[in-house]
């Protein structure tokens, strides 16, 4: 078993500085090391470089922010994430901010086109160029991988291969109006914090595999946006939302996916080293390497 790091220093999804700084502090948190004492080979040859990428030229289409630079470096993430699951490594890819994920998907489902992706988040990610507010396109990626909303050229690249049945959200919170709507037109299935505090987060997880996954032999792409978790567990974020997963709920996802041997890719998102003070960041690294570590079998027994 291999595991690939794909750290992507990447901030152009969304405005606040830093959160390119993510991959880095995970990794030098020794998360190499961590996933070698769990059993993996770990391909780790330096964080994926963007420097070459140029874009000069970027002003915004519609309200959308750097989308040109957005959708070259999403493009060279799939490449790089698809080259991984096709020799059976395992991409756990470093953010960054979640647009990345627009390419992290692109390239498991290019391999994988039976995959489902469980996308655990504050925040649903799911904007068109319609409905978003901010214009930051670390909240659309999954209305780009759904092929929903006006098409924008810049990214005929991004293929609609994500069905809406092959979705499922956890730790949901912060969900805008236009997002609500998109959600229940596409009957997409989504368990808010709401469903976590009724059902419990075991419940949860049983119900969104049973979705998504109902024979449980799909492969599974597995988003972790790290402001899933409460603000107190992971303060060092750009959009934190209170009201969110504890430590072992967000633990718990991640160990109930390594359970299915079905994971294929992992995406750990959004931890941001320059917001909160020293303390709070290194707990947010810390608690982004123990949920990789989880994805990836760590147990507690
Ligand atoms: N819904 C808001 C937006 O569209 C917030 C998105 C936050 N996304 C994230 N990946 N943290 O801008
Ligand atoms: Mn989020
Ligand atoms: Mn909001
Ligand atoms: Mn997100």
């Amino acid at each position: 078993k291999t595991a690939a790091i794909v750290g992507c220093p990447f901030s152009g999804g969304q405005p606040k500085a830093g959160v390119d700084r993510g991959p880095i502090h995970l990794v030098e948190a020794g998360l190499v090391q961590q996933l070698e004492e769990l059993g993996w080979k770990v391909k780790f040859d330096g964080h994926h470089q963007f420097e070459e990428i140029n874009t000069t030229d970027d002003p915004p289409i519609g309200i959308l922010k750097n989308p040109r630079l957005v959708s070259r470096v999403t493009e060279s993430v799939a490449k790089v994430v698809g080259d991984h699951v096709k020799k059976g490594e395992l991409p756990v890819t470093l953010g960054g901010d979640h647009s990345l994920a627009m390419g992290t998907i692109s390239g498991t489902l290019n391999s994988h086109p039976d995959a489902c992706v469980v996308w655990v988040d504050a925040h649903a990610d799911i904007n068109t160029i319609e409905t978003t507010e901010s214009g930051n396109i670390h909240g659309m990626p999954v209305s780009f991988l759904l092929g929903i909303g006006s098409k924008v050229s810049e990214y005929s690249w991004v293929k609609p291969l994500l069905k809406p049945e092959r979705l499922v959200y956890i730790g949901l919170r912060d969900v805008d109006a236009g997002e609500k709507r998109i959600l229940r037109e596409n009957g997409i299935k989504a368990f808010s914090m709401h469903e976590v505090d009724r059902y419990g987060i075991g419940k949860v997880v049983e119900m969104a595999l049973d979705h998504v996954n109902p024979d449980r032999n799909r492969p599974i792409h597995l988003s972790f946006d790290v402001d899933a978790l409460d603000p107190t567990v992971a303060p060092s974020t750009g959009t934190p939302v209170r009201g969110g997963l504890t430590f072992r709920e967000g633990h718990y996802i991640c160990e109930a996916v390594y359970e299915t041997g079905l994971l294929v890719a992992l995406d750990l998102m959004e931890v941001n080293p320059s917001l909160a003070d020293a303390a709070a960041v290194e707990q947010t690294v810390a608690v982004g390497c123990s949920l990789v570590r989880s994805a990836l079998g760590e147990t507690l027994l």
